[in-house]
């Protein structure tokens, strides 16, 4: 089993064509309300980054080359696409504040970009092309530069095609000057499921996904804290820090030293669930933004999603598992405090069946809850699919046929997401940080929210940071295959 149908609405749509990335790159017309479009070069755009940039401020400069690479994952080597040759890219870290300054070669065959994904930065460089900016060339080049407001745990990847579900992802840290947080050491751990290189490529498996659409007989992936579906792609291996379990990286500590561990999933169609052998995790952040603290054995994270965790190390060997959710395999870390031989391979943790944190169940801290103020626009996302050409859509359309969803700035804008699949759409907004409204008291703030089959999800924003900007499912096939549309500033 590699794709399975999808949803039950085989008979829906009828033959709409796919959102083919000719088709992902064709839409950015298409105005169907008034108004003027506030596009990248929009003075409002400019006017905004002034807003968030303190004179004299730190520049950070790096090179980030992106290009073809033979990467050893720990037995398996592939021949895959990378940032500087390493999977996971190398991390970025700066203080919130300061300005960002990446020099991006593109050495691939293919044009490429970079998005930094849940920053509320400029419009110019969200890295989307076409929507804002021409896709880098092979062979070309371009300067991301901007200011980071936020302090968090943040990653980057490409926004083109299938290339998120090569090589090319990486930790982008943002450190709060003024942390309030007490720690003594941090660690970071990028989950990723990952297929490059062992037979078929990401654009193989897009292609296997379209043409089996029609194959209803095949039983995929499941998982009742996911409400259903688990994923439409059986992977090969399952990676933490670019390692797979049976040759993992060892991270070492004293016994007693508090961890705050940063957790991002790079995955492309895989939940995964994290725990560490023999403790609890103290969930303190999700998507960068503080949450009222709470303990768990283990957290559910999304495409896309973050966590952060603090945790207090006991004397020992400790394997810190990542199970992809669902599906059949995991990924892993030692963690050694101690002596001792590690576990097994294929060994899960009892913390994994305990008690299991989402970001559904967090709250937002006082400091930065939004006030729960008057919406002054609301949008609907009916988000639905059909198996018969594995085609998602929101509000009944491909990317390729979107309608923007028009927001002024200044307004709060409630989001009202609905899901009439079988499976969970991780959905993400650019450069909003919003607000869930669970049905009672406040959800936490983020930028990509789980929302479960049959689920309606509620996210209010305040409409600041002025632009054309993607909502869509980090499920990166659902995603290519047009489960897409904007958010479009007018004025
Ligand atoms: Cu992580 Cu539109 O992206
Ligand atoms: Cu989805």
């Amino acid at each position: 089993m590699l794709g399975r149908p999808v949803g039950r609405r085989a008979v829906l749509g009828g033959a709409l064509s796919l959102a083919t990335a000719a088709g992902l790159a064709a839409c950015t017309r298409g105005t169907s309300s008034p108004g003027v479009t506030v596009g990248p070069g929009d003075p409002s755009v400019a006017a905004a980054e002034q807003a968030r940039t303190r004179a004299g401020v730190a520049v950070h400069r790096v090179q980030l080359t992106a290009a073809p690479a033979r990467v050893d994952l720990g037995g398996p080597v592939v021949d895959t696409w990378a940032y500087g040759g390493a999977v996971p890219g190398q991390e970025i870290r700066l203080p919130a504040g300061d300005r960002l300054s990446v020099a991006l070669v593109n050495q691939l065959t293919d044009p490429t970009t970079v998005h930094w994904h849940g920053l509320a930065l400029r419009n110019d460089m969200d890295g989307v092309p076409e929507v804002t900016q021409p896709a880098v060339r092979p062979g070309g080049d371009m300067l991301y530069e901007f200011t980071v407001p936020d302090p968090g745990t943040y990653w980057f990847h490409p926004h083109v095609g299938t290339q998120l579900d090569r090589g090319l992802y990486a930790p982008l840290i943002v450190e709060d000057p003024d942390e309030p947080l007490g720690y003594d050491a941090e660690h970071v751990v990028v989950l990723d499921d990952w297929v490059d290189g062992t037979g078929r490529t990401p654009d193989q498996v897009l292609g296997e996904l379209q043409s089996m659409g029609m194959d209803m007989s095949s039983d995929g992936p499941s998982s009742a804290a996911l409400g259903g579906d688990a994923g439409d792609v059986a992977y090969p291996m399952y990676l933490v820090n670019g390692r797979v379990p049976q040759a993992p990286n060892t991270v070492t500590f004293k016994p007693g030293t508090r961890v705050r561990l940063r957790l991002i999933n790079a995955g492309a169609d895989t939940a995964f669930r994290v725990a560490l052998t023999g403790h609890r995790l103290t969930v303190t952040h999700t998507d960068g933004f503080p949450v009222e603290q709470v303990d768990g054995d283990a957290i559910l994270i999304g495409m896309g999603e973050r966590f952060d965790a603090l945790v207090t190390l006991g004397d020992g060997v400790f394997a810190l598992v990542a199970s992809a959710e669902g599906k059949d395999g995991l990924a892993r870390e030692l963690i050694r405090t101690g002596s001792g031989d590690p576990p097994a391979a294929d060994t899960r943790p009892p913390e994994l069946s305990g008690a299991l944190l989402t970001g559904n169940m967090l709250h937002a801290t006082e400091d930065v809850a939004l006030p729960d103020q008057t919406v002054d626009r609301e949008h609907q996302l009916i988000l639905d699919g059909q198996m018969s050409d594995y085609r998602w859509t929101i509000n009944g359309r491909g990317y390729d046929e979107h309608r923007p969803l028009p927001v002024t700035a200044g307004q709060t804008l409630r989001l009202t997401m609905t899901n009439n699949t079988t499976m969970f759409h991780p959905m993400h907004v650019h450069r909003h940080t919003f607000q869930l409204r669970p049905s009672e008291g406040a959800g936490a703030r983020k930028d990509t929210v789980n929302v479960l089959p049959g689920q309606t999800v509620v996210a209010d924003l305040i409409a600041d940071n002025p632009g054309q900007w993607l909502i869509h499912c980090h499920n990166l096939y659902h995603a290519e295959a047009g489960m897409m549309t904007t958010l479009s500033y007018r004025r």
